[in-house]
């Protein structure tokens, strides 16, 4: 590597799941501090950080493909950093196959982004994608403005090996932060603008703080901040659904009424297969007792198709559960083999045609869902966080208790919260009628 000038300018581009938005967030604050600034909109960044997600195969590839755009005509490229999941699982490969590359940093391993950049500039390749046991959370310098609805990550990694899942590899075993630095840094987004704040975590429900309290109790504590007016969590493991946790559903007014809580599979033997280590029946179970806490709760899930061996009855037991449930919302993917995955290894690997099939089915079936669900909701009143304007004039977007996007025209101002009746339903947003002028 040749030396180059110090980056005046970044950009951060996050792919994948809500908790690589947060780090990209995070990491943008970092080089802030640095005196980089964010690179003007349309304008080539002298920096650029990828961050990836290797959950799927289509995702990791992904990164090859930007890399290769990045570069320019002439040859050369921006400073060019891999960061996410697959920086973890495939650090010296990516430096092998993209020389482009200066930098590949784990998602554990953000805080040492400055120093790496020092090397870069100085001409030297890195790598790090250590696991320190000192979380990255206290080595990263706060949001100072964040909009309306901020996430904050309160637990990473997974020590649930799903078969098919690379996270337990990628993100390392459950690490839960704890208590005292979620509340101070809960009180600074609020400081910064934030009306809600999704707790994050691959396995959320899995939070323990040293003092072995729940999830719920975070709940409850920041439901007692002012200027904090709703809270939510994601993502969940139905075996880590406590009922300390549904409970805070029926008794904490700010805890939204939605539960995003993957089941991947409505066959047993499949999710056996998959090591899920709950059945459909006590999936079930757990959406009755939150549905006896919290009646009007939106429920969320994930599905996978096309896992190793599912027959098509199997997978007609999946479209069978999306019937009985009702779900508000929710995400469906094709099986995709992960190298090192114990599924990858397994007999029965589905054809791509079969899973394309089962897809488009599955999909249909969660869009009719969703519509149900909307449609549903027509005639209601609920207050609508404003988190930008609409397209139109006058129009503004937010979302609804049920995590519903829903539209609306009349006086309103970013971070408002507002009394709407829900009069229009489609199948991926609603329409909402004012009922009550800002306030504030
Ligand atoms: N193939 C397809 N989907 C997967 N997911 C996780 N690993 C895989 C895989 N190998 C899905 C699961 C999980 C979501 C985040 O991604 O549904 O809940
Ligand atoms: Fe992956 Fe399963 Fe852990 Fe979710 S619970 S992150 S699917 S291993």
């Amino acid at each position: 590597m040749r030396r180059t000038p110090p980056p005046r300018t970044y950009r951060v581009k996050s792919f994948g799941c809500q908790m690589n938005v947060y780090d990209g967030e995070r990491m943008a604050e970092l080089l802030a501090q640095q005196g980089i600034t964010p690179a003007p909109e349309g304008e080539e960044a002298d920096l650029v950080v990828l961050n990836t997600c290797h959950i799927r195969e289509k995702a990791a590839e992904k990164v090859y493909s930007d890399i290769g755009r990045l570069k320019r005509e002439d040859g050369s490229a921006p400073l060019i950093a891999v960061a996410g999941c697959v920086a973890q699982a495939e650090g010296e490969e990516i430096m092998a196959r993209a020389p482009a590359v200066s930098m590949v940093v784990g998602p554990q391993a953000y805080h040492r982004l400055p120093a790496m950049i020092a090397d870069a500039v100085a001409g030297k390749r890195a790598v790090d994608t250590d696991m320190p046991a000192q979380t990255k959370f206290d080595a990263l310098p706060a949001r100072r403005k964040v909009g309306p609805s901020a996430f904050l990550t309160v637990q990473e990694g997974c020590d649930k090996f799903c078969t098919y899942c690379v996270v337990p590899y990628t993100r390392g075993a459950e690490v839960s932060r704890p208590f005292k630095d979620l509340l101070a840094e809960a009180e600074r987004l609020i400081e910064a603008g934030a009306k809600e704040i999704t707790l994050l975590g691959q396995n959320v429900n899995a939070w323990r703080d040293e003092g072995n309290c729940g999830l719920e109790k975070l709940i409850e504590a920041l439901a007692a901040i002012p200027g904090l007016e709703r809270i939510r969590y994601t993502t969940s493991h139905p075996n880590d659904m406590t009922q300390g946790l549904l409970d805070a559903h029926r008794d904490v007014p700010k805890l939204m009424p939605f539960l995003h809580l993957p089941v991947q599979s409505g066959n047993d033997r499949v999710l056996k297969a998959m090591n899920r280590s709950h059945t459909v029946a006590s999936y079930l179970e757990i959406l009755d007792r939150v549905r006896a806490a919290r009646p009007d709760i939106a429920l969320s899930g994930d599905f996978i198709v096309g896992f190793p061996g599912e027959t098509d009855a199997e997978f007609e037991d999946t479209l069978r559960l999306v019937e009985q449930v009702g779900y508000a919302q929710c995400f469906s993917f094709k099986y995709s083999a992960r190298p090192g995955t114990p599924a990858a290894e397994m007999d029965g690997q589905v054809p791509l045609t079969v899973m394309d099939e089962r897809l488009a089915r599955l999909q249909a079936a969660l869009n009719a869902s969703q519509l149900a669900f909307n449609r549903a909701s027509l005639g209601k009143t609920c207050e609508v966080l404003v988190e930008r304007r609409g397209k139109l004039q006058g129009q503004w977007l937010g979302k609804s208790p049920w995590l519903q996007s829903v539209h609306f025209t009349g006086e309103a101002a970013i971070g408002d919260l507002i009394r709407v009746e829900l009069v229009e339903a489609g199948p991926n947003s609603l329409s909402g009628r004012l009922l009550q002028p800002a306030h504030g």
